[in-house]
């Protein structure tokens, strides 16, 4: 039964790691105490997102003051419109029937998102999975969302990818890999797709040239927002954590009293 229950706690983590279309997830790590990542998070998120995808159970206000940025910076350059005041809730003015029209399905709100539906590295790999399509409305499709209607907003900064099978060492059951009994050169066999990337491959080449930031800047970029989505979708982890240190701080504490009382106790059953 340990074993069993074990093995089980050892596998959470790898079930977690694969989405729903089987397609297995990049790694990231968020990080709530990194104050200047989620910063710019927000920054690229109010940037590139917000126009489709509001985040209506937060107010501005609270957003400012956890990431620490001062009232009057975040409504003069995360603002956009006039009319919106500090202490109002992250909406947007899009709306449901149109955006239908639009992209063949709503944008849904962001809020949440990061809790109930994809974790951190879903948005991580999602944002770094769009690739050229052409059969797709906007020209592009993603690894992780299948014939999804979102454009890739990011492709400015990204650039375009290409989907992309590779020819791979042909492996035997254990692992070792085969060669041909005549020419000796080793078997090939090709591999796309979520194959491929189970065995540390990438499906995705980039078109040299059609993107500003360098692979490593665009993936700071996602990261940023993701774990800035992370933060949005529970804004009071850290304090719930820290608080949850004192109460099991307390108790420890009192349980060393209670057993004492206890001790004292079974004094007068002896
Ligand atoms: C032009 C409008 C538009 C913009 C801008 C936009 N999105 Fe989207 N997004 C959509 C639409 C439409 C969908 C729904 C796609 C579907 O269901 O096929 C979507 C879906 C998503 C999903 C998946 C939701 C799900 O159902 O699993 C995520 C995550 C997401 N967007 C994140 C972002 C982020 C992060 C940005 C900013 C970098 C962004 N989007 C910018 C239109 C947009």
């Amino acid at each position: 039964m340990r074993r069993l229950l074990t093995a089980f706690v050892l596998l959470l983590p790898m079930i977690a790691l694969a989405s729903e279309s089987g397609y297995p997830l990049d790694e990231m790590e968020p990080d709530l105490h990194d104050k200047a990542s989620l910063q710019r998070g927000a920054k690229t998120y109010l940037n590139y997102c917000m126009g489709c995808h509001s985040l209506q159970y937060q107010r501005y206000i609270r957003t400012a003051d956890d990431l620490g940025i001062p009232h009057d910076l975040m409504l003069e350059h995360l603002i956009f419109d006039p009319n919106v005041q500090i202490g109002d809730l992250m909406e947007n003015s899009m709306s449901i029937e149109s955006s239908k029209n639009w992209f063949g399905a709503a944008p849904p709100d962001l809020t949440l998102y990061s809790k109930l539906k994809g974790g951190p590295e879903y948005v991580y790999t999602y944002l770094r999975g769009f690739y050229e399509d052409p059969d797709r409305p906007f020209g592009v499709n993603n690894t992780v969302f299948e014939n999804v209607g979102m454009p890739h907003v990011l492709v400015e900064l990204q650039g375009l990818q290409r989907y992309v099978c590779k020819q791979v060492p042909k492996l035997t059951e254990n692992g070792t890999k085969t060669r041909d009994r005549k020419t000796l050169q080793y078997v090939t066999e090709e591999k796309c797709g979520a194959e491929l990337k189970e065995i540390g491959g990438s499906p995705l080449e980039l078109v040299e040239g059609t993107g500003t930031l360098t692979p490593e800047e665009y993936d700071q970029v996602v990261y940023d927002l993701s774990n800035f989505l992370y933060y949005i979708a529970e804004p009071v982890r850290l304090e719930r954590q820290r608080i949850g240190v004192y109460v099991l701080l307390f108790l420890a504490f009192f349980y060393v009293l209670t057993y004492l009382l206890g001790r004292e106790y079974k004094k007068d059953f002896h």
